[in-house]
């Protein structure tokens, strides 16, 4: 028996609606992505397979939304709240819609993990379809840094080819860090990968910035704090009082770590 049948046979005696169920099984088991209470937007959804595994792991407490171009048949016997919205990502009344859906708005952003399982209608011509999948990943990054929480993680498919180091690195700019990740449930022919991007970042500074800043506090550790619009910078080594100049080391979703400057 191939894979392929081993996968589809498993999604239907175990009742998931598409056996691409097991590349979200298979990526949160090995990155620990989602979790119970958290609230879930997954782009391309239906028929909804990826809904019934987010919905299963973030349980009675959490909240899973579905946005697909197509129809999704409502999911049953599952305890999670779910919603559903129906358009094209590219659309902006189709973002919008999204914000809606979690309570998006103004400074508030409530969502723990967008994921986005979203494929081009395929030609057959692969920089054409690798061009397509970049743009839709790009779409659906677009919807991640709209409403995504602080430390919050995204996870998006991508066909493999020239344009992907450049994604990527768009993508790391705004998390800790990303990984390409490749679950045993997708083919072995296909060119997909999954970028996880964990705990994205909302902080005013970047690793490698230089700045003159005061420091105002000490730390449980003895370091010394500056507050960067508000942002957390630990600055080991100075006292409240001082003024230095620091270069950003490491920047985490709620502080960073800067080194003074000699
Ligand atoms: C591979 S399927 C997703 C399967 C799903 N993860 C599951 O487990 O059931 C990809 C989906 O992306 C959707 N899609 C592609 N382009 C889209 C777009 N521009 N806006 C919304 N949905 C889109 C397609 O309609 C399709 O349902």
């Amino acid at each position: 028996m191939t894979r392929k049948d081993d996968y589809y046979n498993r999604a239907k005696q175990q009742g998931y609606r598409a056996r691409s169920a097991y590349k979200l099984r298979q990526l949160d088991d090995e990155a620990g992505l989602l979790a119970e209470g958290e609230i879930v937007v997954d782009l391309g959804a239906a028929p909804g397979g990826w809904m019934q595994v987010a919905a299963e792991r973030v349980g009675a407490e959490g909240t899973v939304v579905g946005v697909d171009r197509q129809r999704i048949r409502e999911l049953e016997d599952v305890a999670a709240t779910v919603e559903y919205v129906r358009g094209d990502i590219t659309e902006d009344r189709t973002k919008d819609a999204i914000r809606e859906a979690v309570g998006a708005g103004m400074e508030k952003r409530p969502v723990d993990v967008v994921v986005s399982d979203m494929a081009p209608n395929m030609t057959g011509e692969y920089d054409l379809d690798h061009a397509r999948s970049v743009h839709l990943a790009q779409q659906a990054f677009e919807v991640a840094r709209d409403v995504l929480a602080a430390g919050g993680d995204f996870v998006v498919k991508v066909f493999d080819g020239r344009d992907l180091d450049a994604l990527e690195a768009e993508i790391d700019e705004e998390f800790e860090y990303v990984r390409q990740m490749r679950p045993d449930a997708s083919r072995k022919e296909s060119s997909e990968l999954y970028l996880v991007a964990r705990n994205r970042l909302t902080a005013p500074v970047r690793t490698g910035d230089e700045l003159e800043v005061d420091i105002v506090d000490t730390g449980t550790e003895g370091d010394g704090i500056a507050r960067v619009e508000g942002f957390t910078v630990f600055v080991p080594g100075t006292q409240p009082g001082e003024t230095v100049i620091i270069e950003i080391e490491d920047v985490k979703p709620n502080f960073a770590f800067g080194t003074v400057q000699r």
